[in-house]
């Protein structure tokens, strides 16, 4: 789900003749926010740029998990310094974690930006554009306990008009030792519910099918009234009578549009309860797939790792979701060589991966990350070639998992919401099964946005091939 791909995005609207373009790294978390940029500067009068080139303004939004991501982007920088050579009154800021993390470093000592703009300060980015230009900079990295832009109605960007992703909650408490999340996007916090179902009943509306609600540890998401997190017993009477937590929330959401299908991510093997895990088996729009990364499969490294679960529990949770929901999807993410790690931890990972026989994972080689736990108190004292090789052997068992159990789906009938043309062949469509297995299949007369049953007739790795036998009404 959290990848570091980057999606060029135009901008629509206009008033002013001032033109922008922005690209987003990183999450999907990111990648929403880019739509909230956009609609706070295009309510400010900020038109589209058609492409990178005609732009006055380029905003990069950054990631920071890894510095492989971070180093990517640096690069763009460099390359965005050097057009400012032949357009000098171009205007580059950069915007979240990366922006977060490094704060002034990127104006002052590289000089490589104009603008430097934190996670929770994009209201204020009509101020900063305002006050850049003839040498000036701006920046605000101010993390806020309290914005969720709760009631900023994103401007969706380069939409295939199926699916949404909608931002249900901000920040993370949980400080994992290897993750700069906690410090580039501050304290967790919840946004009002009443603001989230509006969202989605526009949404719905003007015909979107699919709503993934984000946050960096949905499990934990509680709305009473607004402010910092609390936990639930902390809330007065009066709070917690009116307080919605997560799975409530799902129902919610799940009652706007029955024919509205509803994904979350991501899950805290912690935190998710058997309350949720019932909700989404009582509504069949709420998909039948859960993100729950383990990062490890050794209880000792979970324990470094300060993941607040073992080996053993993370096991049980698994076991509980197929007991609740027998054909749930269930995908991972996993960290390869994290400090101290030993064969024997490395063994118990890919002893977990064949026991919970992950649909997918996302995987990779621990980075360190300045200012975390792990940096500051442990040693990434696993060589690089053994924490390569363990992650060769980590892709090549998940590997093996996803294409048996695509194999096993062959002659089976799923129900696919349809989101588009196929990448490899335009004239076939692609779209997810309820548990985000990929299909690809023959277009006839149908359209994006139409659930049809498809038949497996084949399938790869990562896919699964078949043909529409016939149309369906609902997830
Ligand atoms: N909040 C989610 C959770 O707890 O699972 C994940 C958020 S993080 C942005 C996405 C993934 O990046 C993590 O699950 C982890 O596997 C990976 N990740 C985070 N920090 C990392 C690091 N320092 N090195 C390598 N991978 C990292
Ligand atoms: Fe990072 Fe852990 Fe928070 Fe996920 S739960 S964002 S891995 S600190
Ligand atoms: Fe997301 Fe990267 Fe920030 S994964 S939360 S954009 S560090």
């Amino acid at each position: 789900m959290f990848e570091e791909t980057a999606i060029k995005k135009e901008i629509t609207e206009n008033t002013t003749n001032k033109k922008m373009f922005i690209e987003s790294y990183g999450c999907a978390m990111n990648f929403a926010d880019s739509e909230i940029v956009l609609s706070i500067l295009s309510e400010n009068g900020y038109s589209q740029s058609a492409g990178e080139s005609d732009a006055d303004v380029i905003f990069i939004n950054t990631c920071s998990v890894r510095d492989n991501a971070e180093q990517k982007i640096r690069n763009r920088l460099i390359q965005l310094k050097n057009n400012k050579k032949h357009k000098p009154d171009l205007v580059v800021g950069i915007l979240g974690c990366m922006a977060e993390r490094l704060k002034t470093k990127l104006l002052e000592e590289e000089n490589l930006v104009d603008i430097v703009a934190g996670p929770d300060s994009y209201r204020d980015l009509p101020n900063l554009l305002k006050n850049v230009g003839g040498g000036n900079k701006s920046i605000n990295v101010i993390l806020s306990l309290e914005e969720t832009y709760a009631e900023i109605s994103p401007v969706r960007i380069n939409s295939n008009g199926v699916n949404a992703f909608v931002s249900i909650m901000r920040g993370c408490d949980n400080m994992c030792s290897f993750c700069v999340v906690p410090f580039t996007r501050g304290r967790e916090r919840s946004r009002d519910v009443k603001s989230i179902l509006t969202e989605i009943k526009q949404l719905s509306k003007n015909g979107y099918k699919e709503v993934t609600l984000l946050g960096q540890n949905v499990d934990s998401y509680l709305w009473f009234g607004g402010g910092p997190k609390k936990d639930f017993e902390s809330l007065s009477e009066i709070e917690k009578q009116n307080s919605v937590n997560f799975a409530r929330l799902l129902e919610l959401v799940a009652q706007v549009d029955e024919k509205m299908r509803i994904r979350f991510s991501t899950s805290h093997p912690k935190d998710i309860t058997d309350e949720v895990l019932y909700t989404i088996k009582k509504y069949p729009n709420i998909t039948n797939y859960i993100h729950l990364p383990a990062q490890s499969g050794s209880s000792r490294i979970l324990e470094v790792m300060n993941r607040n679960y073992s080996r053993e529990w993370y096991l049980q949770k698994i076991a509980r979701i197929k007991e609740i929901i027998p054909d749930c999807g269930i995908s991972c993410d996993i960290i390869s060589g994290f400090c101290t790690e030993t064969e024997f931890d490395h063994n118990e990972t890919l002893s977990l991966m064949e026991k919970c026989e992950f649909d997918f994972s996302y995987m990779y080689n621990y980075s360190e990350r300045p200012g975390t736990l792990a940096e500051r108190k442990m040693k990434d004292d696993v060589a690089i070639e053994d924490k390569k090789r363990r992650l060769t052997e980590i892709i090549s068992l998940q590997n093996k998992i996803s294409k048996n159990k695509n194999k096993n789906r062959e002659g089976k009938v799923y129900r696919v919401l349809i989101e588009g043309a196929s990448k490899r062949n335009k004239e076939e469509y692609m779209g997810r099964s309820d548990q985000n297995i990929v299909v690809i299949f023959n277009k006839l007369n149908y359209q994006p946005g139409d659930y049809v049953d498809v038949l497996i007739e084949r399938s790869t790795t990562t896919s699964l091939i078949g043909k529409i036998i016939a149309k369906a009404e609902k997830p």
